[in-house]
């Protein structure tokens, strides 16, 4: 797409896109930076400038009485000879040449330092706007896309982009000073040069333009193919052996590194190449310069200041030249990355994320119930929960039963307010869920959910879980480990509950994570106890001894507890029956076994599956 674009508006949306990404004080940051290549610039081409009179009082040294210039410094400071004028003078030189290349080492550190911040800059930006984000942001963006926005787009946008901008603008000071110097000079002698140097780069870039482009826009999109590939093989390993398809991983990743390096070598070849015609073309330009000027003028000393001149001001013109036109084929290649880093943080930003700030009014208690609640998750048509009306009893244990998909962990997730209801309020003793509150709320309830999330860390650290690890009560944690009846298996492991449970808990067992998981509901000693499915993999001795630990606790707790084992929820207080997104029954176990048509039906399916 942005192939198609004229040269010149797409350098201004990416430089406009830039612009705003790094921040107001960054870009006081790179203005200062200008100013500092300016200043190196002056230095770099005042070196050079002093070069050639030195080669000319070398050769002739009559020439410090004919330059006025020179003249001037040599009665100024009274010097006694010739010889004495010329060993100061190359002392200065060198002094100048010093110093010029301090400034440039300088200037050349602020330049990493600033694009290194920038980048950083932008990380900050994009990662805080994914993470600000509520749930359902993360429902439908691919998580391998996220992560390769912060991984490898990011740092292509600072070395790809940011630094060969900052490199352009410091060599096109150097450039445009050494070319107003010759112009000073020679007036035809400077343009027919800069004629010349101009024209063969920009010959050579309008015969690459074009694949530089989609070189660059091929790597995103392989970057983001390769990540996808890895994770699905590396996490998936289980399924890649049981199908056999590492072959397929193995070539599909291979294939996507081969285009991947090739588009890089491409891109960074049309950088360098051009630099060997052009070296060409103007080294035989000055060798006829010179003859022409030995033949016009006939005198050895004039041709040879001239010359060496020229040969000064070609020694930085050319890398100066070379430099520019490289790091512009580098924004070109690698400026679309910038635009869809922009076009990242302006589309995560805008998620709508009704949860995004939240205020720090105290916690509601009471009764929890949900007038009229629907919800539909973005990008779908279907409301998974819809028109649903229910009260949650303070301190009492109440239980969701229904089919798969029948909308049990959306209502959860609502009370939870990880989701917003799209109509309809959640009320928790009358006051409304919402922004000002929700943080609070979140506090109060310990939640177990349908998957366990586990550390690549500590028993420790699993329980009590975004606790430092100085403020680990350890009398709550043993608490909370004999609650979910994983104590003797932690007692056992060696370490205790320093034992390491190694990537995503691939130590444990299914119904171990899930001991760890109400282990880690349990330790805040929550007011609400949340439970998706948190037994589901436990068999029925282990279940039987956690539920009645759980029931000791219900006197003084809400409980809510998912369960498709419904002996599970024998003992609950209240049981809505979900079907289809709506709320079908309620009541207690007896009287729904005995009246309601939906919880007959899954009692007598549970017969056949769990004995
Ligand atoms: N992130 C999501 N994006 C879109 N639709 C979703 C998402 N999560 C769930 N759904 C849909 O919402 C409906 C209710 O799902 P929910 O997870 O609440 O069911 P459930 O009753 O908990 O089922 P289970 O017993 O299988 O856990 C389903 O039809 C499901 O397809
Ligand atoms: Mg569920």
């Amino acid at each position: 797409m942005t192939t198609y674009m004229s040269s010149t508006s797409h350098m201004k949306m990416l430089y406009g896109s830039l612009f705003r990404l790094i921040g107001k004080k960054n870009r006081t940051r790179v203005l200062l930076l200008q100013i500092l290549f300016l200043l190196t610039a002056l230095f770099q081409v005042a070196g050079i400038a002093s070069i050639a009179p030195f080669i000319t009082m070398v050769s002739n040294p009559a020439f410090i009485n004919t330059n006025t210039y020179l003249a001037f410094l040599f009665n100024l400071y009274a010097f006694e000879s010739d010889s004495q004028f010329i060993i100061s003078y190359a002392l200065s030189v060198i002094l100048l040449i010093i110093v010029s290349n301090s400034i440039a080492s300088y200037s050349l550190w602020k330049l990493f330092q600033i694009s290194m911040r920038l980048g950083a800059h932008v990380q900050r930006t994009i990662y805080k706007s994914y993470l600000d984000n509520d749930y359902t942001f993360f429902a439908i963006n691919n998580s391998s896309r996220l992560i390769s926005q912060i991984t490898q787009e990011i740092p292509r946008m600072v070395y790809m982009v940011v630094q060969p901008i900052l490199t352009l603008i410091s060599q096109l000071f150097i450039a445009a000073l050494i070319i107003v110097g010759l112009l000073i000079i020679d007036i035809s002698i400077a343009l027919t040069a800069t004629a010349i140097v101009v024209s063969v780069y920009f010959l050579i870039f309008k015969l690459i333009r074009s694949r530089v482009v989609e070189s660059g826009n091929l790597i995103s999109t392989l970057n983001l193919t390769k990540l996808k590939l890895l994770d699905e093989s590396i996490g998936g390993i289980k399924e890649v052996k049981l199908k056999g398809t590492e072959d397929y991983y193995k070539q599909q990743v291979d294939r996507v590194t081969v285009r991947g390096l090739s588009a890089s070598a491409y891109i960074a070849l049309a950088g360098d190449l051009p630099r060997f015609m052009v070296e060409t073309v103007v080294f035989a330009s000055i060798l006829g310069l010179s003859i022409y000027i030995l033949l016009t003028s006939g005198t050895a000393n004039e041709a040879l200041s001239t010359i060496s001149l020229y040969a000064m001001a070609g020694y930085k013109l050319l890398p100066a030249a070379q430099s520019i036109y490289r790091a512009y084929s580098q924004i070109r290649a690698n400026g679309s990355v910038v635009l869809a880093l922009a076009h990242e943080i302006e589309k995560s930003t805008a998620h709508d994320s009704p949860l995004r700030t939240l205020g720090n009014e105290p916690a509601p208690e009471g009764d929890i119930v949900f007038n009229d609640v629907a919800f539909r998750y973005p990008n779908t048509a279907k409301f998974a929960l819809a028109r649903c009306n229910l009260r949650i009893a303070k301190n009492k244990i109440t239980a969701f039963v229904g089919t798969s998909g029948a909308g049990k962990s959306t209502a959860v997730d609502l009370l939870l307010a990880l989701l917003v209801p799209t109509c309809g309020t959640i009320t928790v003793g009358d006051i409304s869920l919402d922004k000002q509150n929700i943080k609070a709320w979140r506090q109060k309830i310990g939640y177990v959910a349908q998957t366990i999330f586990i550390l690549d860390a500590s028993f420790r650290e699993n329980i009590a879980l975004g606790v430092p690890e100085a403020e680990v009560d350890p009398i709550r944690l043993k608490k909370a480990a004999q609650l979910a009846n994983i104590y003797d298996f932690i007692a056992e492991c060696d370490g205790g509950f320093n034992f390491k449970l190694g990537e995503r808990g691939a130590k444990l067992s299914g119904g171990q994570k899930q001991r760890i998981g109400i282990a880690r509901a349990l330790y805040q000693d929550p007011a609400i106890l949340v439970l998706d499915e948190a037994t589901s993999a436990l068999d029925n001795v282990t279940e039987q001894l956690i539920m009645n630990d759980i029931l000791s606790l219900a006197q003084t707790r809400t409980i809510v507890m998912i369960a498709h084992r419904l002996t599970t929820v024998e003992n609950a207080d209240n049981i809505f029956v979900f079907k289809l997104g709506k709320i079908e029954d309620q009541g207690t176990y007896q009287s729904l076994a005995n009246n309601s048509l939906e919880f007959k039906a899954l009692l007598s399916a549970g017969k056949g599956s769990h004995k």
